[in-house]
C-alpha cells in the first residue's frame, strides 16, 4: 500500500471546495505518454493552476498503470523543478469500471478515483459507488460517482434528454454513497464527434456546424438540490476547428467533427461545475502538429523533431483552457 501523500499528490477535497466558492473549474487532463504529461505540468506551473492528471483504462492498457503512477510522482518533482513551490496535483482514475480497479489504483498511490456505475441500474450504481467510497475514504482518497448517461453521437438531442441526470435522484445518490463529487450528463459526450450534423445548425458566415446548447436548466436544478456540491463535466472538449483543418490539410480525414463551444464551458465553470474533463482536444492538437511537421519535412525521422512541436501545441492548448475557459490560473 503506497499513500499518495508520500508522493506529494493531493486529493480533490480542498481543491473542489475552493473552485466551487471561487467560480472556476479545475482542469482534468488525460495523459498516456511523456509529452502529454510534460505539457500538462509546464502549463499548470506557468499559469499557477491546480491540475488533475487522469488515467483511463485505455491509458493503463497502453502505457502500463505502474509506469503511469511513477510518471505522476515524477510530475510533482518536475513541477517543483520548474519553480512551483507547492504543486497541487491529483492523480485520478478516469472511468473506473469495478471495485477491484479502483482498489488497485488506491493501493498504488492514486489520490482520487472515479467509479463509473452510470450504465448500471440505479440501486446497483449506489451499491458499487458506496463500496468504493468506503474503501477509498479509509485512505483519504476522494471518489467521483456518475449519474446519468452521456449521450452517444447517434442519439437524437430530444431523445438524449432521457439520459440526462435526473435532478430528483442526486440527493439520494450522494447521501447513500458518500461520494465526494458527481459527474452529470447535460448534453456533453466523449470524442471528437459530439453531435451529428442533423443535431447542429450551420453558421451562415463560416459554414461551420453550430452544436445545440447544453442543458443548463438541468444543471441549475441539480445545483438547487445539492447547493455547493462539486459537479463534474465529462466530454468537454471543444474540438478546435483550426486543428481539424490542419489535420485535414495534411492528409487527415476528420469529417464533421464538432465539440462543446468554449463559451458554454466558461459559463459552466462559474457554477458548481468544478472539474472539467478534456482529452480529445489534446489528441487533436498533438495529431495536427505531428501531421504538419511531417508534411513540411518529409525527410524527418527523429521523433523529437515532431513530438517536440506536438508538446508545444498541447502546452499552448492547456494554457488556453486554464486561462480563458476554466479560470483556474493564479490559484496556487
Ligand atoms: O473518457 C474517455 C477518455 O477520453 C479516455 O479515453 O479510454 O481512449 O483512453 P481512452
Ligand atoms: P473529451 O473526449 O470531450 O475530451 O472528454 C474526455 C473525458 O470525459 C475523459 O473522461
Ligand atoms: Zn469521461
Amino acid at each position: 500500500m503506497i499513500s499518495y501523500k508520500t508522493l506529494g499528490l493531493v486529493n480533490t477535497r480542498e481543491m473542489f471546495e475552493k473552485a466551487v466558492k471561487g467560480g472556476y473549474a479545475i482542469p482534468a487532463f488525460n495523459f498516456n505518454n511523456m509529452e502529454q504529461l510534460q505539457a500538462i505540468v509546464m502549463a499548470s506551473v506557468e499559469t499557477k493552476s491546480p491540475v488533475i492528471l487522469q488515467v483511463s483504462k485505455g491509458a493503463r492498457d497502453y502505457a502500463n498503470q505502474t509506469l503511469l503512477r511513477y510518471m505522476a510522482e515524477g510530475a510533482v518533482e518536475y513541477a517543483k523543478e520548474l519553480g512551483c513551490e507547492k504543486p497541487e496535483i491529483v492523480l485520478h482514475l478516469d472511468h473506473g469500471d469495478s471495485f477491484e480497479t479502483c482498489k488497485s489504483c488506491i493501493d498504488m498511490g492514486f489520490s482520487s478515483v472515479m467509479i463509473d456505475g452510470s450504465h448500471l441500474p440505479y440501486e446497483e450504481n449506489v451499491a458499487l459507488t458506496k463500496k468504493v467510497v468506503e474503501y477509498a475514504h479509509q485512505f483519504d482518497v476522494t471518489v467521483e460517482g456518475e449519474l446519468g448517461v452521456l449521450a452517444g453521437v447517434e442519439d437524437e438531442v430530444s431523445a438524449a434528454e432521457s439520459h440526462y441526470t435526473k435532478p430528483e435522484e442526486v440527493v439520494d445518490f450522494v447521501t447513500k454513497t458518500g461520494c465526494d463529487s458527481l459527474a452529470i450528463s447535460i448534453g456533453t459526450s466523449h470524442g471528437a464527434y459530439k453531435f451529428t450534423p442533423e443535431q447542429c445548425t450551420v453558421d451562415p458566415e463560416t459554414g461551420r456546424l453550430l452544436p445545440p446548447p447544453l442543458a443548463f436548466d438541468v444543471l441549475a436544478a441539480i445545483e438547487e438540490q445539492l447547493p455547493g456540491f462539486p459537479i463534474v463535466l465529462h466530454g468537454s472538449s471543444s474540438v478546435p476547428q483550426e486543428d481539424v483543418d490542419t489535420i485535414n490539410q495534411n492528409g487527415g480525414k476528420l469529417v464533421a467533427a464538432v465539440g462543446i463551444p468554449e463559451e458554454q464551458l466558461r459559463k459552466a465553470s462559474k457554477s458548481a461545475v468544478c472539474k472539467i474533463n478534456i482529452d480529445s482536444d489534446s489528441r487533436l492538437a498533438m495529431t495536427a502538429a505531428v501531421r504538419k511537421t511531417l508534411a513540411e519535412k518529409p525527410g524527418e525521422f527523429d521523433p523529437r523533431k515532431y513530438l517536440g512541436p506536438a508538446r508545444e501545441s498541447m502546452k499552448k492548448l492547456y494554457m488556453h483552457k486554464i486561462i480563458n475557459v476554466l479560470g483556474s490560473n493564479d490559484k496556487l
